[in-house]
């Protein structure tokens, strides 16, 4: 039997410096600090703390398995920890996204963003995830579908015979919490109707048709839908695995060759550009924005992260590379082209999605003024 082990990405906004723009060192070292201790205790074997924008990023390689009470413990723990620094600072939003008091068993539904995997370890096992800020969970349904079910962009769908079953791909109606299994090429049609509407259905995950090898997970969760009223985006996280009778790297890459248009940004209600960007550059300026993109990829080791001889894991900063200068480059013209339009749509979201914010406050006072015509 091969080992089986767990990918676990938990991410969650507690209050970040300058208003939403980044989290500060601080909070950092408060995660370092307890992940490392998990480690030292055995209930982790890896960890990596980064952050993309004001989104602190908990990635943790273990093998307890998927939504496992002591890793949600764990990451809500930290949460709980470094919010109460950030009170201390007054940084911005601190606690944020912590939307109930008490934990039972599994950070979701609890406010923090989700995305694992369990994995049983092939002879080796490159993984890529995705981080994004100031953006929504149907973000990343564009750039699944590019790379499990369009031949256009993953030439392994035509040349590699691993993949000719194709792949089956969950999606969660987020408005009704009801989900489908769409199997692609025969459903492509019928997927794209669905997965299209991105801000009422989400891809959560894709396996191989052939033998149900599980390839990419997705968080999902809506914030506003927990909360009932607008309390910041629910800044997507997504987990997938890579190549050899998989999509490779640069199939998973590639869709992100060109910027593309992502509900979120300011106030969480305009469209945006999505920008992929290096670890460096994973901070929201610009009209809070426009929404960036990380990508991490590594490999899953013997229940761990690949790491170096110190144990420090080793992480490969994906879109620090100037072949995505292009796609940035993009991101800002139509951030320009969107900004001329002030606050008419399509520049701002549709109404149905501004219900969630605080425009149906606006409106209010407007309501007895209004007369038959
Ligand atoms: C978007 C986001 C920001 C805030 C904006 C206003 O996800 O977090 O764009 O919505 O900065 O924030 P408040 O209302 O807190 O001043
Ligand atoms: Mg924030
Ligand atoms: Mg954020």
């Amino acid at each position: 039997m091969a080992r089986k082990t767990t990918i676990s990405l938990i991410k969650c906004d507690i209050g970040s410096l300058a208003g939403h723009h980044i989290v500060p060192k601080p909070l950092m070292n408060i995660c370092e600090k307890n992940l490392k201790r998990a480690k030292e205790n055995g209930l982790i074997n890896s960890y990596y703390v980064f952050n993309v924008g004001d989104d602190l990023q908990l990635l943790m390689v273990h093998e307890k398995g998927e939504s496992n009470h002591e890793i949600h413990q764990l990451a809500w723990d930290t949460f709980q920890e470094a919010a109460k620094k950030a009170m201390e600072l007054k940084l911005y939003g601190a606690g944020q996204d912590l939307l109930k008091n008490a934990f039972s068993g599994t950070v979701r539904g609890l406010g923090p963003g989700v995305a694992e995997m369990e994995i049983e370890e092939r002879a080796s096992d490159p993984i890529v995830i995705f981080a994004a800020d100031k953006t929504s969970a149907g973000s990343f349904n564009l750039p699944l579908f590019r790379i499990f079910a369009d031949p256009m962009n993953t030439a392994g769908l035509v040349i590699d015979p691993n993949m000719a079953g194709g792949f089956k791909f969950e999606v969660i109606d987020a408005q009704e919490s009801q989900s489908v299994v769409v199997k692609c090429p025969e459903e492509m049609y019928e997927l794209v109707a669905l997965i299209g509407t991105v801000e009422r259905y989400v891809v959560s995950r894709v396996w191989r048709a052939r033998d149900d090898l599980i390839c990419a997970s997705s968080s999902v969760s809506r914030l506003s839908l927990i909360a009932g009223k607008y309390v910041g985006k629910d800044d997507p996280v997504m987990m997938v695995r890579a190549q050899h009778g998989l999509p490779a790297v640069g199939e998973i890459l590639v869709p992100f060759m060109h910027s593309y248009l992502v509900a979120g940004w300011m106030r969480g209600s305009h469209w945006g550009p999505l920008m992929p960007v290096g670890l460096k550059d994973a901070r929201c300026t610009l009209f809070d924005g426009p929404p960036r993109v990380v990508a991490l990829g590594f490999q899953v080791a013997n229940g761990s992260i690949a790491s170096d001889d110190e144990g420090e894991p080793l992480i490969a900063d994906l879109f620090a590379d100037p072949a995505f200068s292009m796609a940035r480059q993009e991101a800002l013209k139509y951030a320009s082209m969107l900004r001329r339009m002030g606050e008419f749509e399509p520049a701002r979201l549709s109404v149905e999605a501004m219900e969630y914010t605080t425009l149906p406050q606006v409106l209010e006072k407007l309501k007895k003024r209004f007369k038959p015509v």
